[in-house]
């Protein structure tokens, strides 16, 4: 049988892989040129089987019902086929979709998703092959002449005339008008008030896509995929169709409205070796997130994936990126993280370390929904940076996920659930961590210096920590020093995602650039170096020109010029 030459130890293989390598690439799903459909005297059932078991089953099962042996470790599952449903169509809501819908999916595959672009690996009559057997799983539809999909297709006319800026404007009004917000939230980051407790056709939680991350989008973000998803809806999911309600220019004015969201914060997803400008301010530092003072810093995204070095290994972190502002003066640093969370989860079971839950784990790649639903309000939201405690001594970099014991990292921790229940002097905490094998300690009482607040709006956190540069304790705590370039990275738990431990999101090593600003005197005498010398540089030319012209030697005269001066 084909479906031996699939072990599953290759599974582990396979699902670090999609860890490390999500599908990131922006689709172009409606503009993928499709070849012609071969006619059916072409296709054969068994050639498709054969692809299909060779590369489909162990996520869409052997009966197509999506229930293969790695469906439980995605998130979301892979689709049941034998329903018809599908998300990714040109037909009406409740339409089958059109065997070239299938292609264009199959091609570049799903955004954000575990579903692989097939592009690579199949041939363009492989997939034809393939797609025609995954019909089979629903073939009382398919081969129903009532269920045409060819006598549904959404037309996509033009735009509407008017300027970008224009149908933008109005795009707004109609998002506002048809109540988007109710689940995507008023600026469309998924946290709408219905946003809790969605669940799909098969039954499992489904989130209101957050709308600025557009590398998530499944079908694309061009005005003519996102006006074309308006018109079919995702069928099996809450996103419902808007063609009989919403005109078609007002669809039109919506989709550049929901292109400018996804086009504003477009994130850079190779985030190696980001440098973060620390800004030097001359008094306090700000204690509150919304301060003014924070206008004065740069603001840098910096990327984060999953932890998927150690078990437990988490491949659907919730978050994907964190921005970051740093202000210091001559004696302290303000950090401004801020990152986009569609829940506030402020409660917890109340252990510090409750964190540290999960930490160690039987399951490589833990199940993610084990009762179907997964457990909300048991943990915490948090967020926190680490440091290397020996930057300045050691040029090697202690390992990414909690360093290593000879190059251990201090952790600068701030956690929704003290902040909610203690108030926020007491949500911060300083640990320490020699690498994974046993979760960071918390440093001595005398050492805990951070401060900091965290605030939640419009499903973003926005958490300012704070610590003096020098903490003075005499404890080997980590000392920053202004002048230098300090290795730091972050660590983000989204608590309604399951996120705990080492389940969470982490970024690679950034730095920090502790540069004083340079005062304006230093450059003065500088430019007046560099005027200097060119003046000297000027003579020195006119006067090696002069003695060619009267023949003296050129080292003769030089003295006598410096003289002159
Ligand atoms: C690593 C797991 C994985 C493999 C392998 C895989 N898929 Fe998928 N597939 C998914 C997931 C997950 C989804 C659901 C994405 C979603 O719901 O957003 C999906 C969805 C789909 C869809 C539905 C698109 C829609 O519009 O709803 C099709 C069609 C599909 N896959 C075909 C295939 C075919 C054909 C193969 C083999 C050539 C394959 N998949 C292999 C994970 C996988
Ligand atoms: C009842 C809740 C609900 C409402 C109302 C709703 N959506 Fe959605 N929307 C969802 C869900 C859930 C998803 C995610 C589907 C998925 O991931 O498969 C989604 C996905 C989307 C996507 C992403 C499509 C893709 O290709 O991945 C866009 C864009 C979108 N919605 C825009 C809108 C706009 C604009 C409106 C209002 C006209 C709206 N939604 C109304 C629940 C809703």
């Amino acid at each position: 049988m084909r479906r031996c030459t699939v072990k599953y130890p290759g599974f582990a293989l396979l699902l670090g892989l999609l860890v490390t390598a999500p599908t990131q690439v922006v689709a172009q799903w409606y503009d993928l040129n499709v070849s012609e459909r071969p006619s059916s005297d072409n296709l054969d059932l068994e050639i498709g089987r054969d692809i299909y078991q060779e590369s489909c089953w162990f996520c869409h099962g052997e009966d197509g019902d999506g229930d293969g042996p790695i469906s439980p470790y995605l998130f979301p599952r892979p689709r049941d086929f034998t329903m018809g449903s599908y998300k990714l169509r040109t037909t009406q809501s409740g339409e089958l979709p059109l065997d070239e819908d299938l292609f264009r999916t199959i091609t570049l595959g799903i955004d954000g998703t575990a579903m692989p672009g097939w592009e690579p690996h199949l041939t363009e009559e492989e997939r034809w092959q393939v797609i025609n057997y995954i019909k089979g799983f629903a073939s009382d539809l398919f081969e129903d002449e009532f269920f045409d999909p060819y006598q549904a297709i959404v037309a996509i006319g033009n735009p509407p005339n008017g300027s970008e800026a224009d149908l933008v404007a109005a795009g707004k009004i109609v998002y506002d008008e048809n109540k988007c917000w109710e689940c995507h939230g008023d600026f469309g980051r998924g946290n709408g008030e219905r946003a809790s407790g969605l669940t799909d056709d098969w039954n499992l939680p489904i989130m209101p896509a957050n709308l600025n991350v557009g590398w998530k989008i499944k079908g694309g973000i061009s005005p003519e995929e996102l006006y074309l998803r308006f018109s079919t809806g995702l069928d099996g999911t809450p996103m419902p169709s808007y063609e009989a309600t919403v005109s078609e220019e007002e669809r039109w004015q919506l989709a550049y409205y929901v292109a400018s969201l996804v086009g504003d914060v477009e994130s850079d997803r190779s985030g190696d070796g980001v440098i973060i400008k620390a800004h030097k301010v001359p008094g306090s530092l700000p204690t509150k997130s919304t301060d003014s003072e924070w206008d004065a810093a740069q603001e840098i995204r910096v990327p984060l994936t999953g932890q998927a070095t150690y078990a437990p290994r988490w491949q659907i972190p919730a978050v994907t990126d964190i921005a970051v502002k740093v202000l210091f003066n001559e004696d302290e640093i303000a950090f401004r993280l801020a990152w986009d969370d569609r829940f506030a989860d402020t409660t917890s079971a109340d252990s510090v370390l409750v964190l540290a839950e999960g930490w160690t784990a039987d399951d490589t790649y833990p199940v993610l929904f084990p009762d179907g639903q997964r457990m909300r309000g048991y943990f915490s939201d948090a967020v926190e940076v680490m440091i290397p405690v020996r930057y300045e001594d050691s040029p090697i970099l202690p390992h990414f996920v909690y360093g290593n014991p000879g190059n251990p990292v201090d952790l600068w921790r701030w956690q929704a659930d003290w902040q909610y229940k203690y108030g926020s002097n007491e949500s911060m905490f300083e640990l320490r961590a020699n690498g994974v094998e046993s979760p960071p300690k918390l440093h001595d009482i005398e050492s805990q210096k951070i401060t900091g607040d965290g605030a939640w709006v419009d499903g973003r956190w926005t958490v300012v920590i704070r610590r003096p540069l020098n903490t003075n304790t005499g404890n080997d705590e980590v000392q920053l020093h202004s002048g230098s370039l300090i290795p730091l990275a972050f660590h983000v738990w989204e608590g309604n995602n399951g996120e705990t431990g080492l389940k969470m999101s982490l970024s690679s090593w950034t730095f920090l650039d502790l540069h004083e600003p340079t005062e304006i005197s230093i450059y003065l005498v500088i430019i007046l170096i560099i005027l200097i010398a060119a003046l000297l540089e000027f003579k020195i030319i006119l006067w090696v020109r002069h003695r060619a012209v009267s023949g003296k030697s050129v080292g003769e005269g030089f003295s006598s010029m410096i003289n002159k001066g």
